[in-house]
């Protein structure tokens, strides 16, 4: 293989370690404790034991690094230097379910810039990595964006609205406008997955509001080195940790864009 950074490494042995645990809860599903954040939000005991087995071998290494996860909150808050970004499942309704789409997604940022990144499907064995510089993977090949040159051909994926979002109309009507414009659109489940999917050029785009940056980070990374465009839109500086994404192959980005109810749309 290919990207050998020792963040990389650190991360990729993280989260194999993280996937034993979470296949052996897959396959007990019905044992397993839920409780719920928010309407539509679960939590389940296998993402604080994901979390936990990721932050105990990060931690290893770099017990200074900032970490920003979805269970446990902020760790380290004061190095805004290195941090780590992690959401321990990916896709909790359909883990929960028992859907094999969802994910492990670590991002490692430094001086507040993705360097790395790897979005792990541990049921499918897929393992999607990207290093700055050095281009983006899925286990051992080289994996790059489509090339498909318009919209109106492009398939392109979303997520959301969240039961309690406060805009849904507004969702549907972007997904409506979207949806008369390109060939098809798809809903999955996992924004990590569905970011890796453009990444590996299954999906030409993707698009979705009101996602948090642990959905995403290790996807960013990973989309750019696959040498696609990602862009964020109505970013609200009050609440940095929420965002909307437009990413993409470069040929359709501009359309996609325009297609999107936006505003401020920043690289
Ligand atoms: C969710 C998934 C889903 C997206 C939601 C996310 P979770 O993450 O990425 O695809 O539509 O906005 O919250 O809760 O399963 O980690
Ligand atoms: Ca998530
Ligand atoms: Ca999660």
């Amino acid at each position: 293989m290919r990207l050998n950074s020792p963040h990389i490494n650190l991360i990729t042995k993280a989260c194999i370690k993280a996937s034993r645990s979470l296949i052996r809860d897959f396959g007990e599903i019905e044992n397993l404790q839920v409780s719920t954040k928010a309407p539509g939000d679960f939590v389940t005991s296998a993402d604080k034991r994901t979390e936990k087995i990721l932050i105990e071998e990060l931690q290893k290494s770099h017990p200074e690094y900032g970490i920003v996860t979805e269970e446990s909150g902020f760790i380290n808050k004061s190095n805004n230097k290195n941090k780590w970004i992690i959401d321990p499942i990916d896709g909790t309704m359909n883990f929960l379910n028992g859907i094999p789409q969802f994910a492990i997604s670590v991002g490692y940022e430094e001086d507040n810039e993705i360097k790395c990144g790897v979005i792990l499907n541990p049921i499918t064995n897929e393992m999607y990595l990207a290093e700055k510089g050095s281009g983006a993977y899925l286990n051992n090949s080289r994996i790059r964006v489509s090339n498909k040159k318009s919209i109106k051909d492009s398939i392109i994926v979303t997520g959301g609205p969240k039961q309690n979002s406060k805009i849904k109309e507004k969702i549907f009507s972007e997904y409506i406008n979207v949806s008369n414009n390109v060939s098809n659109v798809r809903k999955f489940g996992s924004a990590a997955l569905d970011m890796a999917y453009v990444a590996s050029g299954r999906f030409d785009g993707y698009w979705q509001r009101e996602l948090n940056y642990w959905d995403i980070a290790a996807g960013i990374i990973i989309i750019k080195e696959a040498g696609g465009f990602v862009n964020f839109f109505e970013y609200d500086s009050n609440f940095p940790i929420k965002r909307n994404i437009i990413a993409s192959n470069s040929n359709i980005h501009e359309e996609l864009k325009d297609l999107i109810n936006k505003k401020d749309i920043e690289k």
